[in-house]
């Protein structure tokens, strides 16, 4: 059996923030598969058959990457990002353990890739330069009610918090309440960073301090960060620098 199968991360959308190592694997694949918007971030080459999918059959397009690669099969699962942060990596797992007795003999591999919240910091500095969390706000998969008590007790923490999948059409009040919360357990004006399609064309990057943070700041595209009561501002033309100093008392 040579089939393997690969879970890659592309990173944020820049193809210069793909690593080496995934890019190794594309090149060798015979498939792909994945949610149809990173699918379609790849050049079609012969000898390459590419399955795009919809977003909500995770587990079937693991199961069906993992029959490709028991049959021979060299395939690259594709996920934005890391694909083990919120993404496909868990995914292939939960359907090798549901799967066909043998899938745990196969060749897999968990390849890194460039998370949004790491994109997003770089761009105004080191928001999470010291003790952070990251937090996916949908409530899909879990009550927002669990949501809700990892983010006050993140901010009595007092977490730098990055968060992932903010607002989404479907979801169009949580991201209100997340506001809400965090100003109710931090009672200051720490900074809001809203980092939006971080190293795409269409990027666009706000900071603002908490009160000043509305819900239509976020979308599905943005990543928000919020500093701890240490973060700190240095002013400059344009966006500010954000930093989160490497010491607390
Ligand atoms: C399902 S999660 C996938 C995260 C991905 N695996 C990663 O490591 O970045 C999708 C969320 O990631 C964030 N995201 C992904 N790419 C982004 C980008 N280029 N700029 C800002 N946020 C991004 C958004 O919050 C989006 O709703």
């Amino acid at each position: 059996m040579n089939g393997w199968v690969a879970v890659a991360g592309l990173g944020p959308g820049n193809q210069a923030l793909i690593t080496p190592e995934v890019s190794a694997a594309l090149a060798a694949a015979t498939d792909v598969v994945g949610y149809f918007p990173y699918v379609a971030r790849l050049p079609a080459r012969p000898g390459l058959v590419l399955h795009p999918t919809d977003n909500r059959v995770e587990l079937d397009r693991a199961t069906h990457a993992l029959q490709m690669a028991a049959a021979g099969h060299r395939v690259v699962v594709v996920s934005s990002g890391d694909p083990g942060v919120f993404a496909m990596a868990s995914a292939l797992f939960e359907a090798v353990e549901k799967g066909e007795k043998g899938w745990n003999r196969l060749d897999i591999r968990i390849l890194p890739g460039i998370t949004a919240m790491l994109a997003a910091a770089a761009r105004v500095g080191a928001p999470l330069g010291h003790d952070f969390c990251a937090i996916n706000l949908s409530d899909n998969l879990k009550p927002w009610a669990l949501v809700e008590k990892r983010l006050r007790l993140a901010a009595q923490a007092d977490f730098a918090m990055a968060f992932y999948n903010p607002r989404s059409a479907a979801r169009p009040t949580q991201f209100a309440r997340t506001l809400a919360v965090l100003r109710e357990e931090c009672r200051d004006a720490r900074p809001v960073i809203f980092a939006r399609a971080v190293s795409t064309a269409e990027e666009a990057i706000r900071v603002v301090p908490l009160p000043d943070a509305l819900p239509e700041m976020a979308d599905m595209r943005t990543m928000v960060i919020v500093g701890s009561s240490t973060t700190r501002l240095i002013t400059r033309d344009g966006v500010p620098w954000v930093y989160t100093p490497r010491g607390a008392a």
